[in-house]
């Protein structure tokens, strides 16, 4: 007997079917298409690292079944750039070299792109703390993230417009 199911999402703007077991979990789904950027650690949901945008909000891929996606609209880094040109936030950590391995780099920009969406004004570092939690950084690059955070805030507050370096 085939369980296998068919689901239909939109992933970094594309309409897309997965087939698989219901059970299966979205950062293998995610990775089996090419989307390299979504990378799993713990399989817990407890490190941030394969934290992906599931309608906007930041969710640990790891625990997330396949049948979740179904209907929903996903996220991931690499829908963050535009081609080859960079979101803001993704040039400002750049910048602030708020990375050394950058293993975890993904899933912090998932979280911090999703608390600069849904916030208003420079943040403050407390904050952004509370933004990040449940992100380990193995490199303990934590105040650069931070700042680079804090920049992307500040940024938006003088730009016309108010998108500032939060632009996606
Ligand atoms: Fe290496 Fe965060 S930059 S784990």
């Amino acid at each position: 007997m085939n369980d296998e199911i068919l689901v239909t999402c939109r992933i970094n703007g594309e309409d897309v079917t997965l087939q698989g077991d219901p059970a299966d979990s979205t950062v293998s789904a995610l990775r089996a298409r090419g989307l390299y950027g979504v990378r799993e650690t713990c399989g817990l949901g407890v490190c941030g690292t394969c934290t992906v945008l599931l309608d906007g909000e930041p969710v640990s891929s790891c625990i997330l079944p396949l049948y979740a996606m179904d209907g929903r609209t996903i996220r991931t880094v690499e829908g963050a750039a535009s081609g080859e040109t960079l979101s803001g936030l993704q040039e400002q950590f750049i910048e602030s070299q708020a990375f050394q391995c950058s293993f975890c780099t993904p899933g912090f920009l998932a979280s911090a792109q999703a608390l600069l969406d849904q916030t208003e004004g420079e943040l403050t570092r407390q904050q952004v703390e509370d933004g990040l939690q449940g992100h380990l950084c193995r490199c303990g690059s934590y105040e650069a993230i931070n700042e680079a955070i804090r920049i992307c805030s500040r940024n938006r507050e003088s730009t016309p417009g108010g998108a500032g370096c939060a632009a996606s």
